[in-house]
């Protein structure tokens, strides 16, 4: 195949790289990717952060091609199907108590920028219409839309793209390699970062704020995993001042962890809940938010022929991915996959934290089954060596991801002993190599 023409205009991707040395793969199975060549791949990141069940689920796989043969599409403005309401259920049960509401979307990034819409909208219908500043973190990732990079704080994903949503500002990051680097699990410091958010209280005044919103653990920016107490700390402010907290949980939600979401590793229960990847096992996509009852309440005011919130997608609750959706929500189930980070993070952590001292190794982090490894970026060319990394363990067989100079590993769920090893041993082998 002649790439090198190609039409195809590829996202977060080096294309002119990319189509002078194509990638590309044609078949999954299980833990595996195979190439174009027939290659087997270990998939060290379930794709994307989504595949938490592992390739070509028959159950999932099934449920779509009876869906599409049953009825393709339902309009989701003022009408709906079953299965859209039997997925709400089923995802509210799975979340923490009190949280039983769920909007669905097709994506990370409308279920961020849909969340930040409810919570503006939520102060509104409350008469605190005031509340109208949105926070983020610095270092934080929530998808590609208005929204999500306003609130977001990677530099790439903003620089481009003007002066995006008014009113926004930022806390600061939570990483602390002088005190934590090398943590096996939870850094010990840095609950006091959540303070930050005092400080723009006073700065703006509470009553101006709407909502914080953070990533219980940080992927894209390099694996950061939150200092003990930081989150509850972050839970207290917001409480304090009546600002709804959102936990951005598109990679933490589905078992990452090693619970349903990151909300209940943490004990930290938020206002507003973020999903998408694994909640359809990434076959089709979706994504949602889901909210406090409290918060759907709110919106139930007025004559009730008028519509409470005017928010959607054409494709909200499509029958497709809703079917994706409880099948992928059965197969964790019938597995226990949503717990089973749980029974392997301990030989995960010990495997990753033994690459501590090869080449250009500078700190290892990990939570449930997330890994990041950092690198010394070489001078004036940051992330380069971790791309090389990335390349060499691909041609060695193994898929990695790269976000700077920081190698994440989130594999699938059903992941056994020998694909760690598998995975750390490529991973050592390609760091002597770029030695
Ligand atoms: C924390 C977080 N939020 C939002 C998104 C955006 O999701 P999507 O790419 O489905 O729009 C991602 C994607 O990786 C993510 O990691």
């Amino acid at each position: 195949m002649d790439t090198t023409q190609d039409a195809y205009w590829m996202p977060f991707t080096a294309n002119r790289q990319f189509k002078k040395n194509p990638r590309l793969l044609s078949k999954a199975s299980g833990m595996h990717y195979w190439d174009d060549q027939g290659r087997e791949i270990l998939d060290g990141v379930a794709g994307l952060w989504c595949v938490n069940a592992g390739h070509g689920r028959d159950k999932i796989t099934q449920a779509i091609q009876a869906q599409a043969a049953e009825m393709d599409f339902c309009p989701p403005f003022q009408m709906a199907h079953p299965k859209a309401f039997e997925l709400a259920r089923r995802v509210a049960d799975l979340a923490p108590a009190g949280m039983g509401k769920v909007f669905f979307t097709n994506s990370g990034s409308e279920s961020v920028d849909t969340a930040l819409k409810m919570a503006l909208a939520y102060h509104r219908v409350r008469g605190e219409g005031q509340r109208t500043r949105l926070i983020g973190r610095e270092r934080g990732y929530h998808g590609v839309n208005f929204g999500g990079i306003s609130v977001g704080g990677m530099v790439a994903n903003r620089k481009m793209f003007g002066s995006m949503l008014g009113g926004v500002d930022h806390i600061r990051h939570t990483h602390d390699p002088a005190r934590n680097s090398y943590t096996v699990g939870q850094p010990a410091h840095g609950a006091e970062f959540a303070d930050d958010l005092e400080r723009l209280v006073a700065l703006h005044d509470a009553s101006t704020i709407a909502a914080v919103i953070v990533e219980p653990v940080a992927g894209s920016t390099g694996v950061l995993v939150p200092p003990v107490g930081y989150l509850q700390r972050l839970r207290e402010i917001c409480d304090k001042h009546g600002i709804l907290l959102i936990f951005d949980e598109v990679i933490t939600g589905f078992g990452r962890t090693g619970n349903p979401f990151a909300a209940q590793t943490f004990g930290v229960t938020p206002d507003l809940m973020v999903v998408a990847k694994g909640l359809t096992n990434g076959a089709v996509p979706m994504g949602a938010v889901i909210a406090r009852d409290s918060i759907y309440d709110a919106f139930m005011n007025g004559p009730e022929h008028l519509i409470e919130f005017f928010h959607g997608y054409t494709y909200s609750a499509h029958p497709l991915a809703c079917a994706a959706g409880l099948a992928t929500l059965d197969t964790y189930a019938e597995e226990g996959l949503l717990t089973r980070a749980q029974q392997v993070q301990a030989y995960f952590a010990e495997s990753l934290h033994a690459l501590r001292g090869e080449p250009n190794v500078i700190d290892v982090r990990n939570i449930g089954l997330v890994g990041g490894i950092e690198l010394a970026s070489l001078p004036g060319e940051p992330a380069k060596r971790a791309f090389g990394i990335f390349l060499d363990c691909y041609k060695e067989g193994v898929l990695i991801r790269t976000t700077g100079d920081t190698l994440a590993l989130s594999p699938p769920l059903i992941i056994e002993r020998e694909h760690i090893d598998r995975i750390v041993g490529t991973i050592r082998a390609a760091l002597r190599r770029a030695a």
